[in-house]
């Protein structure tokens, strides 16, 4: 009581304002409080919607003499009623990002997709959420839209890009989670409402919606800018040499597109100017192909696995060859650690499996061996070197937006 008498009335009034003050102060602290706070974005989103593709992925200006080829967008797999959007592949970058979308918190897609391996795994095979390791490689999702039949996995078991993209999330290696589990756990996070509002016009969370976003966002992961495609933009067509290449980077471009080898050159399986598998044949049920890794299949039957049909036993998806170079190691199952080591395999390793792809047989019935040359050799590894676009992997539009 004494201690009260002897403060001034003053002194009172003061107390009393610095009180009103500061808790005028922390109103305005939670008033203020961003829930978008914790994620580095730009306020205005970026640009995946309008992405500016070169003529050679629009056209096919491959000249008389390659008569399967075709221009990328013709593979194009993105379906009508989920075309890509700014706000949406904004979302999906976020998810594509996010750990705590994982049942302990520790991984996100980035974690077995990384930006600077070309959206692959520099590991033979990934770590799952609690240290499990993945049954294959992981792929690369650089030019994933462009696949005919817009199946995903090396053996083509999901059906869409859209149903591919919830899978990993209930994968009991990868993430862990149930669809329930994931749609709870986004709705948790304060970020979530306004970006999927952005997205969609409202705020609802929910299983659908996360696969549109993913599957948006991936899609618009897309190689305009490697080497080869600044050089290609200088000359008519893909088979002429290129101003900016080496002479080295020239020679392996030709030999990559050759008519002149033992067999079908690489690019009858490694197809347009986006480098992706070929367009689906009439009444054909896949595109996966066998290129003679294994003269059996044991333990991986490849497409067969997703369709019981026997003559799909061991034929896997033909990936982009984009960004190849970040990507090791190769193959379904990380077999090769360099690329010196997948040119070795089509040189003298061809494998005489059942469903080896026909144009690998010769005429006796043996593999064919494209038996290349020392110096072939490196100039179809310089020239595979093209194909890294790195601006791609560096840009922040595809990059981690947790601060
Ligand atoms: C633990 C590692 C891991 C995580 C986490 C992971 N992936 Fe994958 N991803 C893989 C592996 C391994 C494959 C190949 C599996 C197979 O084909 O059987 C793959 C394949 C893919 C493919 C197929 C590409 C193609 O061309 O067919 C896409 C797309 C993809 N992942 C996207 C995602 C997305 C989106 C997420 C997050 C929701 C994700 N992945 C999470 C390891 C992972
Ligand atoms: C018969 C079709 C075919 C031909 C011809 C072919 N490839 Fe392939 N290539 C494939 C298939 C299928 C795969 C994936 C195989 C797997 O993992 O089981 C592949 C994979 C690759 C990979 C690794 C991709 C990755 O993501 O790990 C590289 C690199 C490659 N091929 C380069 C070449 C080069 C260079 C040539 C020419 C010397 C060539 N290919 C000829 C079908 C073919």
């Amino acid at each position: 009581m004494l201690l009260f008498k002897r403060l001034s009335r003053s002194t009172w009034v003061l107390i009393l304002i610095s009180l009103i003050v500061s808790i005028a102060a922390c109103k305005k602290d939670s008033d203020n409080t961003d829930p978008l706070a914790e994620l580095n974005l730009p306020s205005t989103p970026y640009d995946y919607e309008n992405i500016v593709f070169p003529d050679h992925y629009l056209t096919n200006d491959f000249p008389a003499g390659f008569p399967f080829q075709f221009a990328a967008m013709e593979s194009d797999n993105t379906p009508l009623d989920n075309p890509t959007t700014n706000e949406g592949a904004t979302l999906g970058r976020v998810l594509f990002y996010d750990k705590k979308l994982s049942a302990n918190g520790t991984i996100s897609c980035s974690s077995c997709h990384k930006q600077a391996n070309g959206f692959s795994d520099d590991k033979v095979l990934s770590d799952g959420f609690q240290g499990g390791k993945t049954r294959r490689h992981s792929m690369g999702i650089v030019n994933a839209r462009f696949y005919d039949t817009g199946k995903f996995f090396w053996d083509e078991r999901a059906a869409t890009l859209e149903d591919q993209v919830l899978m990993p999330f209930q994968d009991a290696v990868e993430m862990g989670l149930t669809l329930q589990q994931l749609e709870q756990i986004v709705q948790d996070q304060l970020y979530y409402a306004p970006l999927f509002a952005d997205a969609f016009g409202d705020e609802t969370i929910n299983a659908d919606r996360i696969s549109k976003a993913l599957s948006q966002f991936v899609r618009s992961i897309v190689s305009v800018n490697s080497k080869y495609d600044q050089g290609r933009v200088l000359v008519n067509n893909p088979i002429l040499d290129f101003p900016n290449f080496t002479a080295e980077e020239n020679l392996g471009k030709q030999l990559f597109y050759s008519q002149n080898l033992v067999a079908p050159s690489c690019n009858s399986c490694h197809m347009s100017e986006a480098f992706v598998a070929p367009l689906l044949a009439p009444n054909g049920t896949t595109i996966a192909t066998n290129n003679g890794l294994d003269s059996v299949s044991t333990s991986d039957l490849g497409v067969f696995e997703t369709t019981g049909i026997n003559n799909q036993r061991g034929k896997f998806k033909v990936p982009s060859l984009k960004n190849i170079a970040q990507r090791a190691p190769f193959m379904h199952d990380g077999r090769f650690a360099t690329l010196e080591e997948v040119i070795d395999h089509y040189s003298t390793g061809i494998q005489n499996h059942p469903t080896l792809q026909p144009f690998l047989i010769d005429s006796i019935g043996n593999p064919v061996q494209y038996n290349f040359t020392n110096q072939e050799k490196a100039t179809l590894v310089a020239f595979l070197n093209t194909l890294t676009d790195l601006p791609l992997t560096v840009d922040d539009k595809f990059s981690n937006p947790f601060n």
